[in-house]
């Protein structure tokens, strides 16, 4: 890549960590790019880096805009050089997506969901700003980063230029597509400049926004077109922004679903090198890709959340050691937009923690039975086990996975296969004894010393017995639905609005021919499937509504007919009955304790972990499971 030697065709992603917050933020990001370094990634890509304060996500954001931050960004670059890798400064302006009161942006248009709206830049400000971009690339040379990206894309300033969507202006910076592009060749000009010829950069380009009044794809070969004088050492073909209309990185989006996008492109520019990107998350697809010639170079963002070490196992043809990306966003993407936490995966739950990827030996050999084979136990079990604890695991089934083998066969969810294939491979790896069929019970209490029980017994699905013909043969309990793919007669009516439910409703649209009638039916006020994250709710309440599911909160339900479901309706103050030719039950989970009176009667310890560890009703998932998992068998001793 210009005078930059790559040992392989692996790009990491840029991934804002969400540690603007953090004092430490650069040495937390250094050794967490270290690692994926010393692991063989060919190329990594850091957050995006403001060149000002005004393209910050907050007042403590990550930047490079004055001289004394460069000691900082040395600390990442050190790292990285010394475990051997190579890494570029991704420079990225938020503009109208900042999240305080100094942002600017083309046009004075707020961004969904920031509270501020923007200063539309003038001609000052223009110039202020472009110098910035080139100052910040001047420091990132000095910084010792090996290359800079430049985002053009995924709905940030240089794309609010670019895209009328966001870009209302009338002089010279607006309108015709060459105005709207002269804020990006503008920039690209200067920083090429201040770098030198033989520095790399690469651009990070909407090449297909998927918003309307986005770019066309004209334009986006126009706007390469207009860049390439200025060096374009790699091109990272950008996918979507934060306002796309279509879903570019959940789980619903198939594998390499775009990368015909940088084929394309790469066939219209075959004197460059072009990096496709987005649910790029298996390294045998990515060599496919690469022989098929969509693209030079694969860039992955997530899957190295998920494994740092993707890049030594896709090296050695470990494929299933690979923690693989399963595209749920609920600790990544979610994080960003939701809690403020510092991102990390649901999968991998010391992702971007201090001590990702160091297990302490315990200080004494420890004898530990799991009880239960889900994703709580299966944690629980690898995790003590790279602690160098004897763990045996005791599942009641005949496979492991236990309520993620359920989830995996509602439509779009068959990622969570990787992650059952991932933690029973590892688990057995790490000298886990797995008894499958063996429910743990009071005989195997007694039957060994064990020094800890860990109970990971999961839950069942909540009953409604007090509404009057809950009983009758056609309520189905929504695992029958998802496991026994049973004949369901329609008008179907779910009972419960969370995400179990929309998922069931989700099931039977897609098998069901067009036009088929589902209700749900949720008993509270609150918005259906509330706890799913927000960058994938919206995507399945499209499907629903595009469906012509309908959806009913504040009902409650009165009694069950062979043909209806009576409910009081608390919006309209009024009884209704819904026509319902089967009535299917998801409303939630109660915990299943274990024998814990036994291990209390024989004095032996226990902890229970997921759903297991629930008080009543529980709202366990992935995350929670996994993460609860992690701490327990990192508290342990
Ligand atoms: C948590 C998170 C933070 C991201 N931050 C950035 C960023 O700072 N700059 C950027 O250009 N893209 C950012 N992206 C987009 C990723 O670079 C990447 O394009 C996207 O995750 C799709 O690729 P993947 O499926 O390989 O993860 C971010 C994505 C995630 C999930
Ligand atoms: S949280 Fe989900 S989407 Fe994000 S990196 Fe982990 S597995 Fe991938």
């Amino acid at each position: 890549m210009n005078k930059l030697e790559l040992p392989n065709r692996l790009l990491m992603s840029s991934l804002h960590m969400n540690l603007d917050e953090d004092t430490r933020q650069h040495q937390r990001l250094a050794r967490f790019y270290a690692l994926r370094a010393r692991m063989g990634v060919g190329l990594i890509v850091t957050a995006g880096c403001s060149p000002d304060a005004a393209g910050k996500s907050s007042p403590s954001g990550f930047a490079l805009d004055g001289d004394s931050e460069i000691p900082r960004h040395e600390t990442i670059t050190r790292a990285v050089h010394r475990a051997k890798g190579r890494i570029a400064l991704q420079i990225l302006h938020l503009g109208r997506h900042a999240s305080h009161a100094g942002l600017v942006s083309s046009s004075a248009r707020r961004a969904p969901a920031i509270p501020y709206t923007p200063r539309a830049l003038d001609e000052a400000g223009i110039t202020a700003t472009v110098e910035a971009y080139a100052a910040c690339a001047g420091r990132a040379v000095t910084a010792g980063y090996d290359a800079v990206e430049l985002c053009f894309s995924q709905g940030f300033l240089v794309h609010q230029f670019l895209a009328p969507a966001f870009n209302t202006r009338s002089d010279r910076w607006g309108g015709i597509f060459e105005n709207r592009a002269r804020f990006a060749v503008a920039v690209a000009r200067a920083v090429r400049s201040r770098v030198g010829r033989d520095f790399p950069i690469i651009f990070r380009l909407p090449c297909l926004d998927l918003i309307s009044g986005g770019l066309s794809p004209e334009e986006s070969v126009g706007l390469v077109e207009a860049l390439t004088p200025f060096g374009i050492d790699l091109l990272n073909v950008g996918i979507g922004c934060h306002e796309s209309e279509v879903a570019t990185i959940t789980m619903s989006v198939p594998r390499a679903a775009f990368a015909g996008v940088s084929a394309r492109l790469r066939a219209r520019f075959p004197g460059l090198i072009f990096a496709a990107s987005n649910r790029i998350n298996d390294p045998r697809l990515a060599e496919r890709l690469l022989r098929d010639g969509c693209a030079d170079m694969i860039a992955m963002g997530r899957p190295f959340l998920a494994d740092a070490a993707l890049a030594d196992k896709a090296r050695r043809g470990a494929f299933a050691e690979i923690n693989t990306c399963i595209a749920c966003n609920q600790s990544c993407m979610d994080f960003i937009f939701a809690s403020g936490d510092p991102v990390g995966c649901s999968v991998a739950p010391d992702c971007a923690r201090p001590e990702e990827g160091r297990f302490p030996p315990l200080a004494a050999s420890k004898r530990v039975a799991v009880a239960g084979g889900g994703i709580a136990g299966l944690g629980a079990a690898l995790f003590l086990a790279r602690r160098g604890a004897r763990v045996t695991l005791f599942e009641s089934e005949n496979r492991l996975g236990g309520q993620l083998q359920l989830a995996a066969r509602v439509p779009d969810k068959q990622e969570f296969v990787e992650t059952i294939r991932y933690y029973s491979h590892a688990a057995l790896q790490a000298g886990v004894e797995i008894r499958l069929g063996r429910a743990f019970t009071a005989d195997d209490v007694a039957a060994e010393p064990w020094d800890h029980v860990v109970l990971a017994t999961g839950s069942r699905p909540r009953r409604l017995d007090d509404i009057p013909g809950i009983d009758l043969p056609h309520v189905i309990d929504y695992r029958d639905v998802l496991e026994n793919d049973r004949h369901i007669a329609f008008p179907a009516v779910i009972i419960g609005g969370g995400g179990v439910a929309c998922d069931v409703a989700k099931y039977l649209i897609r098998r069901a021919e067009a036009g088929v009638s589902v209700t749900i039916l949720q008993r509270s006020s609150r918005k259906l499937a509330h706890k799913v994250g927000r960058t994938t709710r919206w995507v399945l309440m499209k499907e629903l509504e595009g469906a012509g599911v309908t959806m009913l909160k504040s009902v409650d339900v009165r009694r069950v007919t062979p043909s209806e479901v009576d409910v009081i309706d608390r919006v309209e103050g009024r009884e209704r009955s819904i026509a319902a030719g089967a009535v299917i039950v998801a409303a939630g989970h109660l915990a299943l304790s274990g024998p814990v009176d036994d291990l209390r009667r024989q004095g032996i310890p226990f902890t229970a972990v997921g759903a297991s560890r629930a008080a009543e009703v529980c709202n366990t998932n992935i995350t929670s499971a996994l993460r609860e998992a992690y701490e327990f068998a990192m508290a342990f001793s």
